[in-house]
C-alpha cells in the first residue's frame, strides 16, 4: 500500500480483508475505479473493496462506521456526473460481485436481482419469458441495477414506461451503520409507511448501498417498428412527435440528434448515415401488429416531406440506433466534454437549444457544442468541448439557461459532484434543507459518498 498508510490504518485494511478476502481488497492500480467514464473526474480512493454478498456489505459498512471511513458505492462506473469521486482516505465499495439473478416470476411479472447485475442481463432474463425490462440505454452492457436505482436512470423508453423508479417493486439495502433493510416481496399494494425504495432511488449512494432489487417486467410486444426521419428543424421534431403521440399509444422512443453528431459517429465508428438532414428523429414503436403502413400513412396525412428510413430487420435497426447511441462514445473520441443532461418543457426545446448554442458561442466561439437526447421527454444532452475540466464557466452558462427556461439541471444522470454547486437552480432551499435533514438522520457521520449531491 504505497502512500495510503497516512489515511487508512493497516488494521482497518486488514479487517476489510478478513471480511472479503485479500483478493477483493485492492490498494493499487485503482485508476479504473477512481476515474469516471468521461475522464473529467479523477479521484484518489485509498482502497477498493469488492463484497460478494449483502452480509459482507453490512460488515464493511459497520467497520467503516466504527473507523469513520467514507464509502463511495460504485456499480459499472458509467455515471456521467462524477458521482463516484473518492478522495484519499475514502474507500470505493464495488457492487459488481452482487450479481445473482433470481427466476422470472411470470405470475407477478417481476424479477429479483443483485445490485451488481447489468441492465442487459435483466433484459436477457426477461426476454426468455416473453417479457421485457423497460429501462434501456446505450450503457446497458456495463451499467448496473444498483447504479441505475441510485441515479434513477432514464434512457430511451421513459416516455412509455417511466424511469427506473417506476420499475422498482422491492429493495434491499445496507445503511451506513450496517443495518440491512429488506423489502422484496413485490406486493403491488403495500402502503405501510414511507416508501424507502423510492427514497433510495435517486439518492446517488448518499443514504446507503442498494444490494438487491425486485423489478417489474412489462409485456414485450413482438412487432417493433423503427423509423429514422429527417427534419428541417427542432420545431419540426417537436411537431412530428406531438402528432405521432396523439395517433399512436405504442411509441417507445423518440430520440433526436443533429447532423454534426451523426457525422461524428459516422467518422468514429464507420456507421452509415442513410440520408443528410439538419435534425434527425429516431422513433421506435412496439405493438402486437405491424404498424409500418399506419405510420407511413400518418406521415403522409400530416404532410411530412422529409427523408425517412424504416428498419426492416434487426441489423438495420441496430444501425439506426448506433447513429444515436454512439454519440456519447464518439464525442469522447475527440475530447473530454462538459456534459449537461437537462430537461425543459418539450414545447420550449427549439428556443432552448438555440439559446444554449448562442450563449456558449458568445462565451467562446472556439468551443464546440453537440446536442442530442430524448425528444419526447424534453431531455437534451448538451456536450461542450473546449473548456478545460476545471473551467466551470460553461457550466454556469448552460445551467443558467436551463433555469431561465424553468427546467431541471439534471434529467436522468443525477447531480454527482459535477452539478452540486447548481442544485439550488432546480430545488428550493426548503427542499435542500429537508434532503440534508434526511441525509443526516440516516448518515449522521456523513460517510456516504461525501463528494456527491450537496456542497
Ligand atoms: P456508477 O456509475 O457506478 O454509479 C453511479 C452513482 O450511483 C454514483 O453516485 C454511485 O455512488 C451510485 N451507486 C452505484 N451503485 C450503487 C448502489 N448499489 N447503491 C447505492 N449507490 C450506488 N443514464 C441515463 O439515465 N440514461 C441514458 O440514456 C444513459 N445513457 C448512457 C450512455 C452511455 C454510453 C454511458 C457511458 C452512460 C449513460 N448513462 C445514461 C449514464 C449511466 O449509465 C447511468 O447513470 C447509470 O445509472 C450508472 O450506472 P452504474 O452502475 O454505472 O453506476
Ligand atoms: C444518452 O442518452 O445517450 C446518455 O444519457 C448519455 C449521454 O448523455 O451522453
Ligand atoms: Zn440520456
Amino acid at each position: 500500500m504505497i502512500g495510503h498508510e497516512k489515511v487508512l490504518s493497516a488494521d482497518f485494511v486488514n479487517s476489510l480483508q478478513q471480511v472479503v478476502g485479500a483478493a477483493h481488497v485492492l490498494t493499487d492500480d485503482l485508476g479504473g475505479y477512481g476515474t469516471d467514464w468521461t475522464g473529467r473526474f479523477i479521484g484518489s480512493p485509498s482502497v477498493v473493496v469488492r463484497p460478494a454478498n449483502t452480509n459482507e456489505v453490512a460488515r464493511i459498512m459497520h467497520l467503516c462506521s466504527q473507523h469513520n471511513v467514507a464509502v463511495v458505492p460504485q456499480g459499472g462506473n458509467t455515471g456521467l456526473v462524477g458521482g463516484t469521486l473518492a478522495d484519499d482516505g475514502h474507500i470505493i465499495l464495488s457492487t459488481r460481485r452482487l450479481n445473482w439473478i433470481g427466476d422470472v416470476d411470470t405470475s407477478s411479472q417481476q424479477i429479483s436481482v443483485g445490485a451488481g447485475v447489468l441492465i442487459e442481463q435483466v433484459q436477457e432474463a426477461a426476454k426468455g419469458h416473453g417479457l421485457r425490462y423497460a429501462v434501456d440505454f446505450g450503457a446497458r452492457g456495463s451499467a448496473t441495477v444498483g447504479g441505475t436505482i441510485a441515479t434513477n436512470a432514464g434512457g430511451i423508453n421513459v416516455l412509455r414506461f417511466g424511469s427506473t423508479r417506476h420499475q422498482i417493486v422491492g429493495i434491499e439495502a445496507v445503511l451506513p451503520n450496517g443495518d440491512v433493510i429488506e423489502h422484496m416481496a413485490g406486493l403491488l399494494k403495500d402502503n405501510t409507511g414511507y416508501d424507502i425504495a423510492s427514497l433510495l432511488c435517486g439518492s446517488e449512494g448518499t443514504l446507503g448501498i442498494v444490494t438487491a432489487a425486485r423489478l417489474r417486467l412489462v409485456a414485450s410486444h413482438n412487432q417493433r417498428t423503427t423509423v429514422l426521419l429527417g427534419c428541417d428543424s427542432s420545431q419540426e421534431v417537436v411537431d412530428v412527435v406531438s402528432g405521432i403521440r396523439q395517433q399512436f399509444d405504442c411509441l417507445d422512443a423518440a430520440e433526436m440528434f443533429f447532423l454534426d453528431g451523426a457525422n461524428l459517429v459516422a467518422e468514429a465508428f464507420n456507421v452509415a448515415i442513410p440520408f443528410a438532414a439538419a435534425v434527425y428523429l429516431l422513433l421506435e414503436f412496439s405493438a402486437d401488429v405491424d404498424l409500418a403502413s399506419d405510420i407511413e400513412s400518418h406521415l403522409v396525412q400530416s404532410n411530412f416531406s422529409g427523408s425517412s428510413a424504416v428498419a426492416d430487420n434487426e441489423s438495420s435497426r441496430t444501425r439506426l440506433w448506433r447513429l444515436r447511441e454512439e454519440h456519447t462514445a464518439a464525442i469522447s473520441t475527440i475530447g473530454v466534454p462538459h456534459k449537461f443532461d437537462v430537461t425543459v418543457a418539450v414545447s420550449d426545446l427549439p428556443l432552448f437549444i438555440n439559446a444554449v448554442r448562442r450563449r456558449v458561442s458568445d462565451a467562446n466561439a472556439e468551443w464546440s457544442v453537440y446536442i442530442f437526447g430524448h425528444a419526447a421527454d424534453g431531455n437534451m444532452h448538451i456536450n461542450v468541448l473546449g473548456p478545460t475540466a476545471n473551467d466551470e464557466s460553461v457550466d454556469e452558462i448552460v445551467l443558467q439557461v436551463v433555469a431561465e427556461f424553468k427546467g431541471s439541471i439534471s434529467a436522468e444522470h443525477g447531480i454527482g459532484s459535477a452539478k452540486k454547486k447548481w442544485l439550488s437552480l432546480s430545488r428550493s432551499q426548503a427542499e435542500i434543507d429537508m434532503m440534508k435533514a434526511i441525509k443526516s438522520a440516516i448518515d449522521p457521520q456523513g460517510l456516504m459518498n461525501p463528494n456527491t449531491m450537496f456542497v
